[in-house]
């Protein structure tokens, strides 16, 4: 495991940026998984940024996003397809066709998780997982539980992640209370994960993360038995 902390937000996404931009530079055909949320989108700004400088294209790359909500449609606003739209897909070059999120509003949402799964498997595995953890400890939207995820499913939002997302909506209520999500099984496949982490309210579950014991009560926990994390973080002075 790498740690590197760096001054402030700027600085992590930059050099979180610089670290999965290099990854795609060194095989164009690389295959990401990709969060959503606040934390990643500095780095997504910054990958713009080095896609226009010319250090990187994504031409020839693959996307896979870890989760959407369930019951939203692609063009909703507040859908995780809009969220990507929004704050990579359109600042670089990736081809529409190659990039993959769930179908929250799939009529058979386990059928959907399947054939998600299968996908990633007929492009190989995941290459490259960027990723963040939440104030209770959850990566994408694995909820802390008696155990770790598999594979991709249909999973439920806990009380503090309903809290935590209503600032993206109009009110708590408007909080869908269901995800498809990516299982941590499927993530800890992932040949190198780079790992973001800011903000006051990440702090407890950073350290828990780091240096307390491996348990789906804390889902990030994982990452100790992962063999190729890097992670970026500030000193969470910041909100
Ligand atoms: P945030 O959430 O980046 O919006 O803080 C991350 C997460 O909950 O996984």
């Amino acid at each position: 495991m790498q740690i590197v902390q760096t001054k402030d937000y700027a600085e992590m996404s930059r050099r979180a940026a610089l670290c999965l931009a290099s990854e795609v530079a060194k095989n164009p055909h690389c295959v990401l998984m990709l969060p959503t949320g606040s934390t990643p989108e500095g780095t997504y700004q910054a990958l713009g940024t080095l896609y226009r400088e010319g250090f990187v294209s994504f031409q020839n790359a693959v996307t896979f996003n870890i989760d959407e909500y369930v019951g939203l449609s692609a063009d909703d606003p507040h859908s995780y397809h809009a969220y990507m739209q929004e704050k990579l897909f359109s600042c670089i070059d990736i081809l529409p066709h190659n990039t993959f999120i769930p179908d929250g509003n799939a009529l058979d949402l386990q059928k959907e998780a399947e054939a998600y799964e299968q996908k990633i498997a007929s492009v190989g595995g995941i290459d490259v997982l960027l990723l963040a953890i939440g104030g209770n400890g959850h990566i994408g939207f694995n909820e802390p539980s008696e155990a770790f995820s598999r594979q991709t499913g249909v999973v439920s939002l806990s009380e503090d992640t309903i809290r935590a997302n209503a600032r993206f909506f109009q009110n708590e209520n408007d909080v869908p209370k269901r995800a498809l999500c990516v299982g941590v099984g499927t993530m800890m496949q992932a040949k190198k994960i780079i790992f973001l982490c800011s903000g006051r309210r990440k702090k407890k579950a950073f350290a828990a993360m780091l240096n307390g014991p491996v348990t789906p009560h804390l889902p990030g926990s994982i990452l100790q038995m992962h063999p190729d994390v890097c992670i970026f973080h500030t000193n969470f002075e910041e909100d």
